[in-house]
C-alpha cells in the first residue's frame, strides 16, 4: 500500500507504537489512581494512635528483667565469659600517683587499668575479654559511633566500706539496663553475670584507687560503642565493650549536695524525651542535646535543669537524676510521688531503691504517677510541698530548694526539716553502700 507513491508501512508501525504507548500510560495512571484511592481508604479506616494515647508500659519501678536469664537475639553469636579473661598488668613506670580524696572531682582522673572486649559478627560474636593498662582507643574515622552516636553506657560505683571491704551496689540492675540500651541501639548484648565478674576483677586490680573514705567512691563507667568502619545508618557488626574507672568525690563542684539544696530552671520550651523515644535507655545520644540547656540554666544562675514534658508540663527528671516530691495530698496524707516509668524516664537504680525502702517503711504513701507543674505550683502556694529531691548514682540524693518556672520562683522547704525523708533515704543508702549495715544490695568484691 502506498499514498502519494510512499509506502505506508513506517507510518502504520509508528501509529501502533503511539497507541500502545498511550494505552500503557493510561494503565499506569489507572493503576496509580487505584493505589492512591486504596491508600486514602486505608487512612480513612485506620485509626492511628494519638501521641498521648500511646500505650504506656505497665507501671513498675524497674522494668528491665534482672532475675530471669537474659534472652539474647539468636544471631548475636558467641558470648564472652569471665573464665576467658586475660590480664595484662601495667608496669611500675605506668602506675600513677593516687590523688587525695579531698581533691577529687567528678570524672577527671582515671585508674591504671581498663577492661575491653571486642565483638565482630563475622568472627562469630564476642572475642576474648581483657584487662590491660589504660590506653587510648584507635578508631576508624568512619566508625559508626562517631557518626550516628551508636553508643551507650552505665554509671555504677564501688565503695570502700567501714570494714575495708569493697562493694558494688545492685550491679545486676545496671547490666539489665545496659543490655536494654544495647538492644535498642542494634548493638550486641552480653551475659550480665560474666560482665559483672570482669568488672569486679578490674576493680580489685585497681583496688587502691577506691578511696579510703566514706565521702568518696570509685565511679565505674561501662561503655559499649559501634565501631564498624562504614557509613550508613545500620546495625554495627563490630562493637567494643569497655570499662574505665574514676575515683570521685561530690558530684556538684563546691557543694557536697547536702548542705544547701539545688536550684532548678524549669523551661517548658525544652524536653529531653518523648513517647516512643529512648528516654528510658542510657544512650549517649540522650545527653548531648541537654548540654546547651544546662549551659542556659547555669548562665541564668541555676544549678540544674528540671525536665518537663507535654502541654501540661509534666515533671520527668532533674538534670541526670530521677525526681521525687514529698507532698500532703488531698486526703491529708504525706505522699512520696515520682513520675511513672512511661518511657520518658530513665529507670534509675537509686529511684528503684528509694521506692523499695519507702514501701518497706510504710511511713508515707508511695506513688508512681504523673505530676505536673500546675499541681506543684498549687501545692507550693498551699504549703503542701514538703520536700523535693533528685536521686541517682552520682550524688545519691540531692535536695532541691528552688524552681524557676514561667518567671516565678517556687521555694521548696526541703532543707527546713531536720528529720526529712530525703536525708533518711540518703543516709540509709550510704549505710548500705559503705557497709555500715549488712544488706543484700551491697555485693562484696573478693
Ligand atoms: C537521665 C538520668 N536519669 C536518672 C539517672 C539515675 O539513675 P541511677 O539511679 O541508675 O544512677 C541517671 C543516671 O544514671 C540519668 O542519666
Amino acid at each position: 500500500m502506498s499514498i502519494h507513491g510512499k509506502t505506508m508501512l513506517p507510518y502504520i508501525v509508528r501509529k501502533v507504537f503511539e497507541i500502545q504507548h498511550k494505552l500503557y500510560q493510561q494503565q499506569i495512571r489507572a493503576c496509580s489512581t487505584g493505589r492512591l484511592q486504596e491508600a486514602l481508604k486505608i487512612e480513612e479506616e485506620q485509626e492511628f494512635p494519638k501521641i498521648n494515647e500511646i500505650k504506656q508500659p505497665e507501671e513498675s519501678s524497674f522494668y528491665y528483667p534482672v532475675d530471669k536469664k537474659f534472652k539474647h537475639d539468636p544471631d548475636i553469636g558467641e558470648q564472652f565469659s569471665y573464665s576467658q579473661l586475660r590480664v595484662r598488668l601495667a608496669g611500675p613506670h605506668q602506675l600513677q600517683p593516687k590523688p587525695e580524696a579531698d581533691d577529687l572531682q567528678f570524672g577527671k582522673l582515671f585508674t591504671d587499668h581498663m577492661f575491653k572486649v571486642a565483638y565482630h559478627k563475622r568472627l562469630g560474636g564476642w572475642q576474648v575479654p581483657e584487662i590491660m593498662p589504660l590506653e587510648n582507643l584507635v578508631l576508624h574515622p568512619a566508625a559508626k559511633v562517631l557518626h550516628y552516636a551508636v553508643e551507650l553506657f552505665e554509671g555504677m560505683k564501688a565503695f570502700r566500706g567501714v570494714d575495708g571491704r569493697i562493694r558494688l551496689f545492685r550491679p545486676e540492675m545496671n547490666m539489665a539496663r545496659m543490655n536494654a540500651s544495647a538492644q535498642r541501639s542494634g548493638l550486641p548484648t552480653f551475659e550480665p553475670e560474666e560482665f559483672v565478674k570482669c568488672i569486679s576483677r578490674l576493680v580489685s586490680i585497681d583496688q587502691e584507687w577506691v578511696p579510703h573514705t566514706e565521702s568518696a567512691s570509685l565511679y565505674i563507667r561501662p561503655t559499649l560503642i559501634g565501631i564498624e568502619p562504614t557509613l550508613g545508618v545500620a546495625s554495627s557488626e563490630s562493637a567494643l565493650l569497655y570499662t574505665i574507672l574514676s575515683p570521685v568525690g561530690g558530684y556538684f563542684a563546691g557543694n557536697s549536695g547536702t548542705s544547701t539544696g539545688v536550684s532548678l530552671l524549669a523551661d517548658p520550651q525544652y524536653t529531653r524525651s518523648w513517647p516512643g523515644g529512648v528516654g528510658d535507655r542510657k544512650m549517649g545520644s540522650n545527653y548531648a542535646p541537654t548540654i546547651h540547656v544546662q549551659k542556659e540554666a547555669s548562665k541564668q544562675g541555676f544549678q540544674q535543669v528540671l525536665w518537663l514534658y507535654g502541654d501540661d508540663h509534666q515533671l520527668t527528671e532533674v538534670g541526670t537524676m530521677n525526681i521525687f516530691v514529698l507532698l500532703i495530698n488531698d486526703r491529708g496524707e504525706r505522699e512520696l510521688v515520682t513520675p511513672p516509668l512511661n518511657g520518658l524516664i530513665l529507670p534509675g537504680i537509686v529511684r528503684h531503691s528509694i521506692l523499695n525502702l519507702a514501701r518497706e517503711w510504710n511511713q508515707v504513701k508511695v506513688t508512681e504517677r504523673k505530676i505536673t507543674m500546675a499541681e506543684v505550683k498549687k501545692l507550693v502556694y498551699e504549703n503542701r510541698v514538703l520536700e523535693m529531691f533528685g536521686a541517682g548514682t552520682a550524688c545519691v540524693v540531692s535536695p532541691i530548694e528552688r524552681i524557676f518556672y514561667m518567671n516565678e520562683n517556687l521555694l521548696i522547704p526541703t532543707m527546713e526539716n531536720s528529720d526529712a525523708v530525703w536525708r533518711t533515704m540518703r543516709n540509709t543508702l550510704l549505710d548500705i553502700q559503705y557497709g555500715r549495715v549488712k544488706h543484700p544490695w551491697a555485693i562484696e568484691i573478693d
